[in-house]
């Protein structure tokens, strides 16, 4: 569920919840009233704990930078040419680092290493090394 979605249904679980407090006159509808707003805050309860476990794994760190790669590599480095998918991260930080030492103008992967800082590098490169081929 996305957290647009979620918000909607929270804020409907709130107007629910509100008007519960709105009309109350007799016992009877009193005690309905309760039993409504019961409902309501259990729901929104439930609602809450669900959106803590559906945001509880984080994306890698190093994904977006990866996502740079995608075009020419292949989404998630399958299915392109040279598969950076399931490559160790030592030997595609290893050929990030000859490539941006070298010139520039002479290869787009030259120019494009050179966009990266170490860390960036590491982070990319631990990323496509966990992606299954
Ligand atoms: C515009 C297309 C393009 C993009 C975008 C691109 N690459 Fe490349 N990449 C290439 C080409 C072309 C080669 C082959 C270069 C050669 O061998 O001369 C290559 C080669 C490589 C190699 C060497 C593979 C080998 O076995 O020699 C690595 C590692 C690599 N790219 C990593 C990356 C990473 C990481 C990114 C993202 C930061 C990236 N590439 C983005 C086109 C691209």
């Amino acid at each position: 569920m996305h957290h647009r979605e979620q918000g909607y249904i929270l804020l409907l679980g709130q107007i629910l919840f509100m008007s519960g407090s709105l009309k109350c006159c007799s016992i009877n509808e009193a005690k309905g009233v309760t039993m409504y707003r019961f409902l309501a805050a259990a729901s929104l309860a439930a609602l809450f704990s669900y959106s803590q476990t559906v945001s509880a794994a984080p994306p890698h760190p190093g994904r977006l930078l990866a996502s740079n790669c995608f075009q020419c590599h292949g989404t998630d480095g399958r299915k392109g040419f040279e598969e950076l998918a399931g490559k160790s991260s030592s030997s595609i930080y290893q050929e990030m680092k000859e490539m941006q030492a070298k010139a520039a103008d002479q290869n787009i992967m030259n120019a494009h290493a050179r966009g990266f800082s170490d860390n960036e590098i590491w982070l990319l490169a631990d990323y496509f090394s966990k992606v299954p081929r």
